[in-house]
């Protein structure tokens, strides 16, 4: 196996047998004190080296021992090696002392003002791909697994990876039994309670929320777990919880093991995008229990947690809603290859080269969800569904507690498929893995999207010949959300200079009643259609929602297509909100505007 290009560690030198997080948080001064200690063994080196970034380091022992270390200097994306030095032997215990710094990416720090209940401050984690490092000293790679206890003293209510195993007196104890990679360690703590959203699921907000989350997420969750277990096996992290986190949240949903971490927009009210929640809990077994051995690989996690969340989906809605999920899907894979540019020959191939210090913030996109997906729906398709979905459970159960790579994937279909030899000897594994570009496109059942197109036909006629007679809100009386984003996907493909843009547009707006909408994949996409068709007090209100929610999938495009519109107003918007935004956010709204 190719080493993992996005760490600095030593990790393919010493074998982490279990690992121990002791952390105070320290509300005063925004930092997280304490220590981490390692179980080693098959030590190969006298010289060892972890991942930190930006944090103190104040002393390191070994067997108990104080030990000579060095924190090296900086390289760019991927932090400041600190080297070990070790006595003489092949096992023992290192133990480090350290404190994270203001300039900590993991960590977000909320002032009260910045929560629901304005009471408590808030912290949370976003470890992936590469942030543990900045929480604390460890291998920072997907490749190095083990089990975890987590100790947090807090004076407000925590929650972490794991199970949690006891909280008195402020303190809060967790145990992941199951071995994990770094970048799955979170924290989050603030005046946060729960309620029961299953048999085995909770969900945690702060009090003033968390009853909205739970009708959000109550109908659905044990029914995505159940589902899943039909098609893998059995969900072994036993407790299955969700953590609503405040609207700076920069993702829209983070697998966290037990405790999967939410972005606010998801409490539509309507539970209408609770499929967050089933590619969430599919990552149980994509990414948390078979994990890609590095982020050049990450369509085994992403790809393959695409693909078991749509056929959970379709388990229980049908494959025709499958299809319809896919379709989307696709639209995004297209949209995002060709918004790459000049980077698409580098990061759209599903294999990417991230040697050089490259930061894999950078290379993140939808190709690995799409693209991955529909290469596992190409082989479904031609090795037969019967027998690929007796391959699913054996690829689980072979790497679990593990981490592989692509030629591994590979080599475990033709040991699996080994009588279909000649079918997988016909794949073009060079175009599929390696070649940058859209892929071949799959036969979609467009049946649910066919409506979506008619209707989308309609407007952009409309949009030119200036008759609006046929809108009326019975056209999408009963659509789900997910089919007013079908339809406004298309749509966006088809206007661009009609001679009654502006006013199709608008007239659609109102006709359906948009602006009223608490659903954020709608909203997005109707501001996106009113930014182009340069509908000013739509411009406004955009910036005013991208000032309002930091999940990146929203806020990124906003800005760029505000920044199309008026840089200005882009750039002021983007001060004025700037420091609530999430570091990461932060960072990606200031490439994306190309300010310093
Ligand atoms: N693991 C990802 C989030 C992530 C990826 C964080 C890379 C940091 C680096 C998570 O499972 C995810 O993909 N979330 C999506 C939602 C999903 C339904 C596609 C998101 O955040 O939008
Ligand atoms: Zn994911």
């Amino acid at each position: 196996m190719k080493p993992d290009p996005s760490t600095l560690s030593t990790y393919t030198k010493v074998a982490v047998k279990a690992t121990k997080l002791d952390l105070t948080i320290d509300w005063t001064n925004s930092t997280l004190f304490g220590s981490v200690q390692f179980r080693l063994s098959e030590i190969r080196s006298r010289q060892l080296t972890l991942d930190t970034s930006w944090l103190n380091i104040r002393k390191v022992k070994f067997d108990g021992n104080a030990v000579k270390f060095d924190l090296l200097s900086r390289t760019k994306a991927l932090g400041s090696p600190l080297q070990i030095d070790l006595p003489e032997c092949t096992q023992g215990t290192l133990n480090i002392e350290f404190s994270t710094t203001d300039r900590c990416t993991a960590l977000q720090w909320l002032k009260p003002g910045q929560t629901t209940g304005k009471k408590a401050p808030y912290l949370f984690s976003q470890c992936q791909p590469i942030h543990a490092r900045s929480l604390f000293p460890c291998f920072d790679t997907p490749c190095v697994k083990s089990v975890f206890d987590i100790v947090i003293r807090s004076k407000y209510p925590t929650v972490a990876t794991g199970i949690p195993v006891s909280s008195e007196d402020g303190i809060y104890t967790f145990r992941q039994d199951i071995a994990i990679s770094s970048y799955l360690i979170a924290i989050a703590s603030g005046d946060i309670t729960s309620l029961p959203i299953g048999p085995r699921s909770r969900v945690w907000a702060e009090p003033q929320d968390v009853k909205s989350c739970q009708y959000e997420f109550e109908n659905d969750t044990e029914k995505f777990i159940q589902s899943a277990e039909k098609i893998v096996f059995p969900y072994e992290w036993k407790s299955y919880d969700i953590l609503v986190l405040p609207p700076s949240f920069p993702f829209g949903g983070m697998e966290n093991p037990n405790i999967t971490f939410a972005t606010p927009t998801l409490i539509s009210g309507d539970r209408q995008l609770v499929d967050v929640i089933a590619h969430e809990l599919a990552h149980s077994w994509s990414g948390n229990l078979v994990t890609n051995s590095s982020w050049e690989h990450f369509w085994l996690n992403e790809g393959w947690t695409v693909y078991l969340e749509r056929r959970i989906l379709g388990a229980l809605h049908g494959e025709k809603y499958r299809d319809f999920e896919s379709i989307i899907g696709w639209q995004e894979l297209e949209e995002s290859i060709k918004s790459m540019g000049d980077s698409a020959a580098r990061f759209s191939p599903l294999v990417v080269d991230l040697s050089g210090g490259v930061d894999p913030d950078d290379a993140f996109s939808t190709v690995p969800y799409e693209k991955g997906s529909t290469f596992l729906r190409y082989l479904e398709t031609l090795l037969g569904r019967e027998s690929w979905d007796k391959f699913i459970p054996f690829y689980f159960q072979k790497f679990k507690q593990q981490s592989l790579d692509t030629d591994m994937f590979v080599e475990t279909l033709y040991e699996f498929f080994r009588d279909k030899k000649h079918v997988l000897d016909g794949v073009d594994w060079k175009l599929w893995l390696e070649a940058p570009g859209l892929p071949p496109k799959p036969d979609f059942d467009e049946s649910i999207a066919k409506h979506c197109y008619d209707l989308s036909d309609q407007w952009a006629t409309a949009a030119e010949t200036g008759d609006f007679s046929f809108a009326a809100k019975s056209n999408v009386e009963d659509w789900t959300a997910l089919q007013l984003v079908v339809f406004f996907d298309a749509l966006a493909l088809q206007l661009s200079t009609q001679k009654h843009l502006s006013e199709a547009v608008m007239t659609l707006g109102k006709v359906y009643e948009i602006a009223s909408t608490r659903n954020c994949e709608v909203k997005a996409r109707w501001f996106k259609l009113a930014v182009t068709a340069g509908i000013r007090e739509e411009c406004y209100r955009l910036a005013d929602w991208i000032g309002t929610v930091g999940r990146m999938k929203f806020v990124r495009p906003g800005y760029r297509q505000l920044a199309k519109y008026d840089r200005k107003l882009a750039v002021d918007t983007f001060r004025k909100h700037e420091s609530f935004y999430h570091t990461i956010c932060r960072a990606m709204v200031m490439k994306d505007l190309n300010i310093e």
